[in-house]
């Protein structure tokens, strides 16, 4: 299972993306931009960036967890307004039906299939009814499991998530490759859904 020592190694892997704002974050924000949302949290938030640029943009108090200490003390310092939690997926700490969007960071694909089923329930429960969930994860055209850094990597189809309706999926690619439909293992997708 992913830990703090895991989360920690990644923080100190990539420091020089601590500040970035992901074209993924930009595009969910244009996709979302007619919204009122009071309410964001993030799952995975690493040192709060992404959350800090949504949060921004709408006016929404934002709530960040993440199993890194080091990206959560960084977060704390540089985003004040927001509320940083060094903690497990499992356990948001916030009232059910408080949030107008729920992002998985990018997070979901460290974790194993009960983890995964466990943890989308629980975001699901602080989601209120018709407002939004939003995943950001290996694209599903690669679905198969592989290690990376030790670590097993599980890709997988999001699209028939119970509870939630599908509204949009975006694919991305990784910097420096070529669009193409058969560098699967280049591709990641932003999926936006609205909780029934
Ligand atoms: C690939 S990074 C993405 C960071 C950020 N969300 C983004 O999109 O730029 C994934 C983050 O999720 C965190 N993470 C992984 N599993 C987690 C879990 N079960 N609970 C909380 N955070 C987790 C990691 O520590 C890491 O900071």
């Amino acid at each position: 299972m992913y830990s703090n020592q895991l989360a920690n190694n990644y923080f100190d892997r990539n420091k020089k993306s601590k500040d970035k704002v992901t074209i993924y974050s930009i595009y969910l924000y244009n996709l979302l931009e007619n919204e009122k949302l009071n309410n964001i949290y993030e799952i995975g938030c690493f040192t709060g960036s992404q959350l800090g640029y949504l949060c921004m943009n709408f006016g929404a108090n934002g709530t960040g967890i993440d199993l890194s200490s080091k990206s959560i003390e960084y977060a704390r310092k540089k985003y004040k307004n927001h509320k940083f939690i060094c903690g497990d997926a499992s356990n948001l700490q916030v009232d059910n039906e408080s949030q107008d969007l729920v992002i998985f960071g990018f997070c979901l694909c460290l974790m194993n299939d009960d983890h995964y089923k466990n943890n989308m329930k629980e975001a699901l429960m602080k989601v209120k009814s018709g407002k939004y969930l939003s995943i950001i994860d290996f694209d599903s055209e690669s679905t198969d499991t592989c290690v990376r850094d030790k670590i097993a990597i599980h890709k997988r189809d999001h699209s028939d998530i119970p509870g939630l309706k599908l509204l949009e999926k975006k694919i991305f690619y990784t910097d420096n490759k070529k669009h193409s439909y058969d560098t699967i293992y280049e591709r990641y997708s932003l999926w936006l859904f609205k909780k029934k």
